[in-house]
């Protein structure tokens, strides 16, 4: 599925850049409010965007990333999302589109327990999950890659946190998650691609 491209984010009104640094915090309790898809855009693009397609496989980002390597991979467990049913994406950020992954049963209780039973996890609009491809790094940077990966995502999830304050959105950094259960319900091996983090959206 195509997601609204920038020029087309009509209900995306973001604060200023000093304004979102200011106001950052982790955000636990959301809103019931669905996620319009021109929002979820919006994150997504400030998360993973590509600026740049430079041919060979690579591309530059809206993130950095050592040696522009990019291992991080975005998945969402979309709960209430306008326009989005139910289930698990993943985000493809050359095409800037989604494409379903699976319609897990109880979606909420599933991501809630996956976050070792913190619940805001699955009362979100939406679950932002990244998961690491270790290859991508390792072939360049041997046991260095480890560290590298986790550098990237900070900065991934450091844009979600100040995207999110910049449109009354809130969000919350989560590492404390059930590696298995994580992995079963994106439907990644825990081998060559695993869950490294997780942040829940909602309105704040
Ligand atoms: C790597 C990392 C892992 C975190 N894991 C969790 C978590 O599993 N659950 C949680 O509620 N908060 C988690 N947090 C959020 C921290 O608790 C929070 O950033 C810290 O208490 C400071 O609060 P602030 O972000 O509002 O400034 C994590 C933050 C980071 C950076």
């Amino acid at each position: 599925m195509r997601l609204p491209a920038r020029e087309e984010w009509a209900g995306v009104h973001a604060a200023d850049l000093v304004e979102a640094i200011a106001r950052r915090e982790s955000r636990r309790r959301y809103r019931r409010g669905a996620l319009g898809l021109d929002e979820l855009a919006f994150l997504l693009w400030a998360t993973q965007g590509v600026r740049k397609v430079l041919g060979q496989g690579t591309a530059l980002r809206t993130v950095p990333s050592a040696g522009c390597r990019h291992a991080l991979e975005t998945y969402l467990c979309a709960m209430n999302v306008d326009s989005l049913e139910q289930g698990v994406y993943r985000y493809l950020p050359v095409e800037h589109a989604l494409v379903g992954v699976s319609r897990a049963a109880d979606l909420r209780g599933r991501v809630a327990q996956a976050a070792l039973g913190q619940t805001f996890a699955g009362l979100a609009a939406v679950t932002f999950v990244w998961t690491a491809i270790p290859y991508r790094m390792e072939w360049r940077y041997g046991p260095a890659a480890y560290k590298v990966i986790a550098l990237d995502a900070g900065h991934v999830c450091q844009n979600l946190y100040l995207a999110c304050e910049a449109i009354g959105c809130g969000t919350c950094a989560i590492a404390a998650y059930d590696q298995d259960a994580m992995d079963r319900l994106l439907g990644v091996d825990g081998q060559d691609e695993f869950t490294i983090y997780l942040a829940p959206v909602g309105r704040a």
